[in-house]
């Protein structure tokens, strides 16, 4: 029972906060590289002379923005028919044509809209969108009013999206974003986001965060059979490192400082946020990858042992002690436990500490 009442807490605090927060990161987040036209190889190239292609292909990152056409996707979406809320909501989807197309009728008045993109591999969530026009032709960006949550294995109401239908939502389909926000929502999603006079090139994108993302444009690379080597992990320093993961993650720059608190659910979704406030942060030279292989699926990792912490809290020395309440296994359960957000999504709580019993503040 005892944790039941901060999790309720955070639940009700979840909802408001994560939206705004989403926000004021869409609105700090500066695209690097991601536009650039020149210098990309082909991002199968990569797989001739380097191993890591071989599991990457599974992992969330490569699969996190796919073409709504994908056969798998579309059926998923048509299960929404089928759903209580959605017919209450009087939302029709039809996978007819090439991509799905959704419809709200009311009356005799319907509106409809077609759907190109998904974003999330699924390992939460999928959210659908639409690409279209605004009047000077720049791309704006519908987000359908129904994700689908692995959690429930079913659709509720997209993130940040008020329940109820209200004045806020374009054609009761959905939320409509202006173009830089579109182009942010790609950008954390895609490797190569060519843009052309505002609008994005959508038959262009280099869909899902891959090889080069991370890595950097390596036409050079590739032409040269590897000797030519650019934007080097190896050169950063470990902070430099974690904010290139921050760079999507979020780092605690982007939030007040008076946000960074436990009780803030925010802190959970953003794993650097939190990571970088324990102790085995700043008093080692830990990085995102001491606990992650980027190559690999999070399944391979064996993520539930706790390989992740013995390789520190060895017992061998004084500085990093072993359990202080005697225990030998599930470290992850007591000190970096699964917290659920408003929706049905499950995050890793990265702040490493000693766990309260007290209601968060
Ligand atoms: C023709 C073979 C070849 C191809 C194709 C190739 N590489 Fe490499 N790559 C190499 C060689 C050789 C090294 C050096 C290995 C070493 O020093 O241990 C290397 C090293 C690397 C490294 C580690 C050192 C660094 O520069 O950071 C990365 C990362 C890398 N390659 C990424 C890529 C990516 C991404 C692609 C696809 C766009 C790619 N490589 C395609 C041959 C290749
Ligand atoms: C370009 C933006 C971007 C960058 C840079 C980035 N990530 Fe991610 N990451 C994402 C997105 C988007 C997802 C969600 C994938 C999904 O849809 O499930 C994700 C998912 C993950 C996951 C869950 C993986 C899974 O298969 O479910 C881990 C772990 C992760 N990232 C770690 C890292 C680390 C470590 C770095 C730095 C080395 C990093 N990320 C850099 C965007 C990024
Ligand atoms: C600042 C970078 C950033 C922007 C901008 C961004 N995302 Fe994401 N998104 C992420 C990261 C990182 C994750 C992975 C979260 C995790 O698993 O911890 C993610 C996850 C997701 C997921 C999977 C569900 C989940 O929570 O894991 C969906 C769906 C999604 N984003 C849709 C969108 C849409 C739609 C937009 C634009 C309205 C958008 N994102 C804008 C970085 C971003
Ligand atoms: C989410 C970011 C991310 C993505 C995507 C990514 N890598 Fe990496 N890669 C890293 C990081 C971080 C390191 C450094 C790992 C470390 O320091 O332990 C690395 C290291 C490497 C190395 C050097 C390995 C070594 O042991 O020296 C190669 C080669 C490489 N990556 C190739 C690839 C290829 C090929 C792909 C696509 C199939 C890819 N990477 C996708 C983040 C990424
Ligand atoms: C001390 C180990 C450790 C470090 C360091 C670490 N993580 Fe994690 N991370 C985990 C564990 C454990 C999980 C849960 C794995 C699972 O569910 O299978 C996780 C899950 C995730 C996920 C999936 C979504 C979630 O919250 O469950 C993302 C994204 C992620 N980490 C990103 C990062 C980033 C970015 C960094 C660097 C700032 C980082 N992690 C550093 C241990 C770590
Ligand atoms: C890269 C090394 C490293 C890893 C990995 C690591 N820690 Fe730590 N941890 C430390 C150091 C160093 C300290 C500080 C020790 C001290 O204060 O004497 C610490 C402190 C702690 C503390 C005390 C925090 C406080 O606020 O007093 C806890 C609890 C803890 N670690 C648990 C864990 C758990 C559980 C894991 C695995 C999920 C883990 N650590 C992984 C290095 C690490
Ligand atoms: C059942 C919950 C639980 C589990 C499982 C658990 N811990 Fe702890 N851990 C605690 C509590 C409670 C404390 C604070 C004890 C105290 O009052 O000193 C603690 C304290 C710690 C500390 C800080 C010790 C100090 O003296 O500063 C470290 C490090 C730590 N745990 C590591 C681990 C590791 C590594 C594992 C897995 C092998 C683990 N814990 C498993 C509950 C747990």
């Amino acid at each position: 029972m005892k944790f039941v009442i901060p999790g309720l807490l955070l639940s009700l605090l979840a909802w408001s906060i994560w939206r705004e927060s989403q926000d004021r990161a869409i609105a700090s987040g500066d695209l690097p590289e991601l536009e650039v036209t020149r210098g990309w190889a082909l991002e199968t190239s990569c797989q001739e002379c380097h191993s890591q292609s071989q599991s990457f292909a599974e992992t969330g990152h490569a699969l996190t923005l796919r073409p709504a056409s994908d056969p798998v996707l579309r059926q998923l979406i048509q299960s929404l028919n089928t759903t209580p809320a959605a017919q209450r909501d009087s939302m029709q989807v039809s996978t007819e044509g090439r991509f799905p197309r959704v419809q709200h009728r009311e009356g005799q008045h319907a509106n409809d809209a077609e759907l190109d993109w998904c974003f999330g591999s699924g390992r939460h969530a999928r959210t659908w969108v639409g690409t279209l026009p605004d009047s000077d032709g720049a791309t704006n960006l519908l987000e359908f009013r129904w994700t689908w949550y692995r959690d429930v294995d079913g659709f509720q109401v997209t993130p940040g999206q008020p329940t109820e239908l209200d004045s806020g939502y374009y054609s009761h389909l959905g939320v409509l974003f202006d173009q830089p926000k579109a182009r942010r929502c790609f950008g954390c999603h895609a490797t190569h986001l060519p843009v052309d006079a505002g609008q994005i090139q959508v038959a262009k994108i280099q869909a899902g965060v891959t090889c080069q993302r991370c890595h950097g444009p390596r036409e050079a690379h590739v032409q040269t059979g590897g000797s030519i080597q650019e934007h080097r992990w190896s050169g950063l320093s470990r902070d430099e490192q974690v904010a290139r993961c921050a760079e999507c993650h979020r780092h605690p720059e982007e939030q007040t400082p008076d946000s960074i608190h436990i009780g803030n659910p925010d802190i959970v979704r953003f794993q650097p946020v939190g990571l970088m406030q324990s102790e085995c942060f700043q008093r080692s030279k830990m990085t995102c990858t001491s606990c992650h292989d980027p190559h690999q699926t999070m399944e391979s990792q064996n993520s539930g042992g706790i390989w992740q912490c013995i390789q520190c809290h060895d017992g061998k020395q004084d500085d990093r002690p072993v359990c202080g309440s005697g225990q030998l296994d599930n470290c992850l359960s007591c000190h970096m436990p699964k917290v659920s957000m408003d929706r049905p999504v499950r995050f890793t709580d990265h702040w490493i500490r000693i766990p309260s019993e007290k209601p968060l503040p």
